[in-house]
């Protein structure tokens, strides 16, 4: 089998190769950027090994980066993030509906005068979107205003963005058309196929993102009659819906059965650890659940390979860089989670982000990237002038050099964040430990940071609540071992060599300084703390020479309590101690950030 697909990329690569020669690239020779973003597709499940066109088209001839991150784990604010180069803690879109997210926060925040697209077009590109863009984007709002910096727009709108069988399309200036009956993914496949030909017609390099909604939850309009707390209540989150020519697939395929799957022990923290053992119903409904999620991706993995083929056809394949990733990812009976993501779990934070292109090798990547990495890249590719200023990411490596350069030079953190409750989708709700069923996880604020070193592999968080998490990967990929000392704790763990006591207060004054960075100290957050710059992972800051400076900060992350959004004032310490060099026992002082 793998002999013959073998010889079907050669024949391919064959007439792909002869086909390219002769035909001129479209514009002015720089490179054509398009992304494929799904909605919620999970890393840890393995959708991606279930989508064969993408594996042959994108994956064989590009890079599969393994360290992939979203910050904030939902659709909204991690779209924001990404069209912005910004983490929602300086987006503050970090809800999906008002006050605190959704599109008109976003336009509120001043965005739709200062995003992506409009930077592309200032450096000479033709910008192209279908499908979802934020949520309450809506067949109400979609013209007040209109989303700016799009050459051609088809946008997919709310209240039916969820419903596979029932899409609201908005074109550039005409209103909404609903698609009753049609497969959402489908006609969505269509709409990206004229872009991308407008795109090759335009005379410039151009920029086209398409958006499907698949594999998210299938969500019908519901009554909103009043509070949020309310409409938690009405909405109904069921399995996606695949197309019809789908539906027959992976029969006895299940959730893979992993460390972390339905466990014996409650574990995480704040509402989590609350959660009781999924019955065997629950299981077998996750399951079904699981694989429809599956069968949904199929017409998106159709999509990528008429994409690719269309690029090829096009003659400018060879010259178009193509990103597949998503805006966060999936849990399904993990934690004795229903399915859903809003955690910092790594099945929800670790997404899939494969690039092919000009220069990128064909392997896999296991240097540290970032949603907010992405405009930044963009930007790079499209050699722009704009949009730099106050990016918290930086270009993602996609060259061979650049690949092994990182491997020394990149961070190796991840600054991840969220506020509010989390939902669980399908028809069960969550139940407590103590029998009771609630629609909703209150007290879903954290602050957290992920690294990954050479020699270490790290979760720490901060809850709302106080609460604390630190798990060590390496040891515990599933996180189930929260090792962060307890009063009971009873001898201590190393890491590296070193004890947890005198890891912690490093990782402690490194999340002070991600969780409210900006810009460039979001890349280099130790370079707040460590100003003679000589202190770049967490590896440099265990340095014994640094035990009694970090012994001392009496600073920590911390809340005041549990909020639905970004209010500063809840969210205790802002500032950051800084490190001093030669001040004998009096280095320490209090750092500006
Ligand atoms: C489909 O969407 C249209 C609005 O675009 C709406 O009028 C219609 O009721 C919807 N149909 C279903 C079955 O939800
Ligand atoms: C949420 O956290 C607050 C502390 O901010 C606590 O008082 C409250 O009991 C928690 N609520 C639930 C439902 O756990
Ligand atoms: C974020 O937005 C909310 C809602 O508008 C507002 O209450 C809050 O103060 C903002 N937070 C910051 C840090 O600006």
């Amino acid at each position: 089998m793998k002999l013959f697909l073998g010889l079907v990329t050669v024949l391919v690569t064959a007439i792909s190769g002869r086909r390219q020669q002769p035909i001129a690239p479209n514009g002015d020779g720089r490179a054509n950027i398009v992304v494929i973003l799904t909605d919620d597709q999970d890393l840890h499940m393995d959708s991606v090994d279930y989508m064969p066109l993408l594996k042959k088209q994108v994956i064989d001839h590009g890079t599969f980066y393994k360290h992939h991150y979203c910050s904030t784990a939902i659709c909204c604010p991690s779209r924001v993030t990404l069209w912005t180069g910004r983490n929602a803690h300086n987006t503050n879109v970090t809800d999906v509906f008002p006050p605190y997210g959704g599109y008109p926060k976003f336009v509120a925040q001043g965005f739709n005068r200062n995003w992506l697209p409009l930077w592309l077009q200032a450096a000479g590109y033709s910008t192209y979107y279908t499908g979802k863009l934020f949520n309450a984007h809506t067949i109400e709002n979609w013209n007040s205003p209109h989303p700016a910096g799009w050459t051609s727009s088809d946008f997919l709108l709310d209240p039916h963005t969820y419903q596979y069988l029932n899409a609201s399309f908005q074109r550039n200036q005409y209103p909404p058309v609903s698609h009753e009956g049609q497969y959402s993914t489908d006609v969505l496949a269509g709409k990206a196929y004229g872009l991308l030909e407008e795109g090759v017609q335009s005379g410039k390099p151009f920029f086209l993102t398409v958006a499907p909604m698949a594999p998210h939850s299938n969500v019908d309009p519901f009554p909103v009659t009043g509070t949020p707390e309310a409409a938690l209540k009405e909405i109904r989150m069921t399995a996606p819906i695949s197309a019809e020519r789908h539906k027959h697939l992976f029969p006895d395929v299940k959730v893979p059965r992993r460390s972390n799957f339905n466990p014996e022990k409650p574990g995480g923290a704040s509402w989590i650890k609350r959660l009781a053992k999924l019955t065997d119903e629950v299981i077998e409904y996750n399951d079904d659940f699981y694989r429809a999620r599956l069968q949904t991706l199929q017409a998106v993995d159709e999509l990528v390979e008429g994409v690719v083929t269309r690029l090829e056809d096009a003659g400018i394949l060879h010259n178009t860089y193509i990103f597949y990733t998503t805006d966060n990812g999936y849990h399904i009976s993990q934690h004795r989670l229903n399915p859903g993501k809003e955690c910092g779990f790594e099945e929800d934070i670790n997404i899939p982000l494969i690039v092919r292109g000009p220069g990128v090798p064909v392997g896999e990547s296991q240097v540290v990237t970032a949603q907010t990495d992405l405009a930044p890249t963009f930007l790079k590719i499209a050699g722009a002038k704009w949009g730099w200023d106050g990016l918290d990411g930086s270009p993602v490596p996609l060259n061979k050099k650049q690949l092994e350069n990182a491997k020394k030079e990149r961070q190796e953190h991840v600054n991840v964040e969220f506020w509010g409750r989390i939902i669980p989708e399908g028809k069960h709700r969550f139940s407590l430990d103590d029998g009771k069923i609630v629609d909703y996880g209150p007290n879903n604020t954290y602050k957290a940071l992920r690294v990954v070193g050479p020699k270490y592999n790290l979760y720490y968080s901060v809850w709302c609540t106080n609460e604390h998490e630190l798990y060590d990967l390496t040891t515990d990929p599933g996180q189930l071992n929260n090792i962060y000392p307890t009063s009971s704790s009873e001898s201590e763990i190393t890491i590296l060599g070193v004890p947890v006591s005198k890891l912690l207060p490093r990782l402690d004054t490194l999340l002070m300084v991600t969780k409210s960075c900006k810009g460039r100290t979001c890349v280099q957050p130790w370079s707040v703390i460590h100003p003679a710059g000589n202190v770049k992972t967490l590896h440099g800051a265990l340095n014994k020479r640094y035990d009694s400076f970090y012994a001392s900060v009496s600073a920590s992350v911390s809340f005041e309590k549990c909020e639905l959004g970004y209010i500063l004032e809840s969210e205790g310490p802002q500032e950051a101690v800084v490190f001093h060099e030669g001040l004998g026992n009096d280095w320490l002082a209090n750092g500006e950030l």
